[in-house]
């Protein structure tokens, strides 16, 4: 079947044309339009400001991505879209344009839960996932651990309980002023650093359930700060290392104990933080430890894309058109 995928949950706004038999997912076209040079001046994403740009796009990028498949809406089987969690402003462009489009074309629509959306960009590997699985979600605003009975049985055995990962790496960039999206700054500085220079607290590493919380490694960071005269590219490097090890560690443990716990055969990576090279390998190097067998996303297919909104729209179930709402909290 061929499904037209749409997303602008936040400051991407994306269109994808996915081919699938249920076995193969194969990505036809796919246009991603970021918005972060428009925020970056202001240090995060301004809704109102993401919400006018998705208005201004989402059009050519579907109109693009519609002559890159060389795909007339005839031959689409369904349509699936973002509609939710994320910004109400940024969900409803994408969610009345796709209303408009399946109403128009008579096709079906799929609305799609952007963060389980992340999980299904593992599909695009096409390699077989084993199950159970357990897949960390770790984006900007989410930090999940899921339990995947098979594709589509799906249970949250824990979340943070403050910051997500990617919010904490985005505070801790600002602290230090390197710039937005955090991530990508603090690790890029990380990498000629001493990881084990501060001693950052592991939060809830220890505690017997599988949640997250990370606002307190932020503060950590802030106070160490405050004991330094001044702030050199050594310092700020060893800072952003033993940021980002107390990060990696911290997930990493978990995703091992729950692995553990409920006998999973894989491990699924997902998320925007997913992205993050650190994490990437120390995964690695404790699933083979573990004996797990590990799935990691595309690096394209980590950040915010229309692509995995097609491969989880295979997965899941059409509604009414009326029925269909942005849902800017919608959890798993
Ligand atoms: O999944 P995503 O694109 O958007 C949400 O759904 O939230 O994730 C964005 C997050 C941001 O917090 C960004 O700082 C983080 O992913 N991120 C990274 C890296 N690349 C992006 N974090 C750590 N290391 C990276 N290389
Ligand atoms: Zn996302």
């Amino acid at each position: 079947m061929i499904i037209l995928a749409l997303e602008s949950s936040c400051d991407e706004t994306a269109a994808a044309i996915l081919k699938t038999d249920g076995r193969r997912f194969d990505i036809l076209s796919e246009k991603v339009w970021s918005q972060i040079n428009i925020h970056k001046k202001f240090g995060g994403v301004v809704p109102e400001v993401a919400a006018r740009n998705h208005v201004l796009k989402i059009i050519p990028v579907l109109e693009e991505t519609l002559i890159g498949a060389g795909v007339k809406p005839n031959k689409l089987d369904a349509i699936a879209v973002t509609a939710g969690p994320g910004l109400i402003t940024s969900l409803i462009v994408g969610v009345q344009t796709a209303k408009t489009l399946a109403y128009a074309w008579h096709k079906p629509l799929i609305p799609v839960n952007h963060v389980k959306a992340h999980l299904y960009a593992n599909w695009l590997n096409n390699q077989p996932i084993k199950f159970p699985a357990i897949g960390l979600i770790v984006s900007g605003g989410h930090t999940e651990l899921i339990l995947l009975k098979n594709p589509t049985s799906l249970k949250k055995i824990g979340a943070t309980v403050d910051d997500a990962a990617g919010e904490a790496f985005d505070k801790t960039s600002q602290l230090l002023k390197l710039g937005y999206p955090g991530g990508v700054a603090i690790a890029l500085k990380a990498e000629p650093g001493d990881c084990s220079a501060f001693n950052f607290p592991r939060p809830m590493i220890n505690a017997a359930n599988f949640n997250f919380s990370f606002s307190g490694l932020k503060t950590a960071v802030l106070y160490a700060t405050k004991k330094i005269n001044k702030l050199n590219n050594k310092i700020i490097a060893d800072l952003c290392a033993s940021f980002e090890q107390a990060v990696v560690d911290t997930l990493t443990v978990k995703t091992i104990r729950a692995a553990h716990q409920y006998k999973a055969k894989t491990i699924i990576l997902a998320g925007g933080v997913a992205a993050n090279k650190k994490l990437r390998i120390t995964l690695q190097q404790q699933a083979e430890k573990n004996s797990f067998n590990l799935s990691l996303p595309l690096i394209k297919y980590c950040t915010d894309n229309a692509a995995m909104i097609a491969a989880a729209g295979y997965f899941a179930k059409p509604a009414k058109l009326e029925k269909i709402n942005a849902d800017p909290s919608w959890e798993i």
